[in-house]
């Protein structure tokens, strides 16, 4: 009975993208006649409607096809902010981080909820790209094209971890999740130096040093084709990390800021996680760090390792 129920949840969500790939241009005409990703539209409009989409499967379609069409970017207007961003689905339920529990990966349930978690996480990621493009004005124009391609990109890793969640028989919504991610954004909405010092450079760049030891623990248990996602996203999060780090630097620089004690000062401020090892030293380097900011880590990585360990 339950495998029944599960191929029937399975195909529906399948027919449900069919439906939606075919109509994909019959929506951008009927339902957001303003949102159409022509040379007339602005991109910043655009993300700020896909922000507020309340269906995954259409707000990742939406946010590749923004990214693919010619668009023209406005970079002086400031949007009024919609009530109650960003627009998601009714599930999954949010709940504390500490009530989620961690699963074997050994088993087929406990991969599905793992892949679950990287879906919510890849979707927190597709807002937390729109919102970076239509919230923060007078920015150059290639910071707008840098986020609106992280968007299309996290939309990507959207549709590649509920495909292979669809394979378990599973759905985005079926477990629930925590929201650490949009809180971050929230926190910092009123100001572009710490979004990108503290969801690029702090939030995603834990990603770097979390798919290592994750993407082993699942060839160890024979799931290659789901390790293989984590490659392609590892892949990409480098280039989302850098991308950070290029707009942290530049905000800096342009306000005779010292990148360093100016990180320190903002995780600070917004009480942003305490970093944690073991760190991906070579994909942090790719992904822009410099020697002083890995240097700092490793000492803490360190000075981790010589503490005495808790008592059992
Ligand atoms: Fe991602
Ligand atoms: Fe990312």
């Amino acid at each position: 009975m339950n495998l029944i129920l599960c191929l029937m949840r399975r195909n529906a969500y399948f027919s449900r993208l069919r439906r939606f790939s075919a109509a994909r241009s019959d929506i951008w005409n009927d339902l957001m006649p303003n949102a159409l990703p022509s040379s007339d539209a602005c991109a910043r409009r655009a993300a700020l409607e896909i922000l507020c989409l309340r269906d995954p499967v259409e707000k990742a379609a939406r946010a590749r096809a923004l990214y693919e069409s010619a668009f023209r970017i406005d970079t002086d207007t400031s949007f009024a902010e919609p009530d109650s961003l960003p627009g998601r689905p009714d599930k999954p339920e949010l709940v504390a981080p500490s009530s989620l529990k961690r699963r074997s990966m050994q088993s087929d349930a406990g991969r599905a909820v793992l892949l679950h978690a990287l879906a919510h996480i890849e979707f927190n990621a597709i807002n937390l790209a729109l919102d970076a493009v239509w919230r923060f004005p007078s920015m150059p124009q290639d910071f707008y094209r840098d986020w609106l391609k992280v968007a299309a990109e996290e939309a990507y890793h959207f549709s590649l971890l509920t495909s292979r969640l669809a394979e378990f028989g599973h759905v985005y919504g079926d477990f629930p999740a925590h929201d650490g991610l949009w809180d971050m954004a929230q926190r910092t909405r009123n100001d572009v130096l710490a979004r990108m010092a503290l969801v690029p450079r702090t939030l995603e760049a834990r990603g770097l040093d979390a798919s290592p030891p994750i993407r082993k623990r699942l060839a160890q248990a024979g799931d290659h084709a789901s390790a293989a996602i984590l490659d392609i996203i590892l892949r990409d999060e480098v280039g989302h990390v850098l991308i950070g780090n290029r707009w942290f630097r530049h905000l800096c620089d342009a306000a005779n800021l010292d990148p360093h004690p100016t990180y320190a000062r903002l995780a600070e401020q917004y009480h942003a996680p305490k970093l944690r090892g073991p760190f991906n030293f070579d994909a942090r380097r790719d992904a822009g760090f410099d020697e002083a900011e890995l240097r700092a880590l490793a000492e803490l990585d360190e000075a981790a390792s010589q503490k005495p360990a808790a008592p059992l």
